[in-house]
């Protein structure tokens, strides 16, 4: 009987193992820097892919693209970009936690997605926000957990990312649904106010810059995919 076949080549038990032993590898990173990580599993692969909408679809079937990922974590957003760029496109793939940035390093050379981007991916261990502002992008792909971080610290951030995006490029970021109602109920008061805050500072983002955003519902927990594009 053929093999069944996942939309990126067989679902063998050995990527099945991968995909368990990033979980493992995530969840105890979470338990030990849930603030910086601000989810106890990886991403969805409907999520990677929601999120790579823009290297997917570009104007210019031939042009090629630089891409920026922000808390590349395991890898898992990484996979949905690897399979959605073409040949001339390259990405810096930005992570702050050394553990998982050694661990994407490694996946460049073994996991048999990632590796067919190695020659034009690399991995940066540090915080995105120390990058600099020396490279210019088509594309960023944030995984930040924005509501987890201070307003101050989100508009730090964005204000970096429409620094080094190109003029007409996109800026695709993620964010849980329902978070702060759920804040709402069971945070103190102070954090409650504090992710409010800043989720008001994204939402202005998307008012001002927004062109689509989607509900991607398979993901754990369910998340908001927002796209915004910097005017040219
Ligand atoms: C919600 S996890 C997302 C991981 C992965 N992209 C995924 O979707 O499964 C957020 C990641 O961002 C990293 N991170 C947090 N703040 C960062 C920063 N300022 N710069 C770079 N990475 C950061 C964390 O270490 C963590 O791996």
């Amino acid at each position: 009987m053929a093999e069944p076949q996942s939309p990126t080549g067989p679902l063998t038990a050995l990527r099945l193992d991968d995909r368990l032993r990033d979980t493992k590898l995530f969840f105890t990173q979470a338990v030990r820097t849930f603030h910086a990580t601000g989810s106890v599993v990886p991403s969805s692969r409907a999520l990677a892919d929601a999120l790579a909408e823009y290297v997917r679809e570009r104007p210019d079937p031939g042009q090629a693209l630089r891409i920026l990922e922000a808390g590349a974590g395991t890898g898992a957003i990484t996979r949905g970009i690897a399979a959605a760029m073409g040949p001339k496109d390259t990405a810096d793939l930005v992570e702050a936690n050394p553990r998982f940035a050694a661990h994407v390093e490694d996946l460049l050379g073994s996991d048999p997605e990632l590796s067919a981007i190695a020659d034009r991916a690399t991995v940066h261990a540090m915080l995105v926000n120390d990058m600099g502002t020396d490279q210019a992008y088509d594309v960023i792909i944030s995984g930040l957990p924005f509501a987890n971080f201070t307003a101050e610290q989100v508009g730090e951030i964005l204000d970096h990312y429409f620094t080094v995006l190109r003029p007409g490029g996109t800026l695709s970021f993620y964010g849980y649904l329902y978070t702060k109602e759920v804040k709402a109920v069971i945070a103190r008061r102070e954090d409650y106010l504090r992710q409010a805050r800043a989720s008001w500072l994204v939402q202005d983002w998307i008012d001002r810059y927004g062109i689509r955003s989607e509900r991607v519902w398979a993901n754990v927990p369910p998340a908001w995919v927002h796209h915004l594009r910097k005017p040219a």
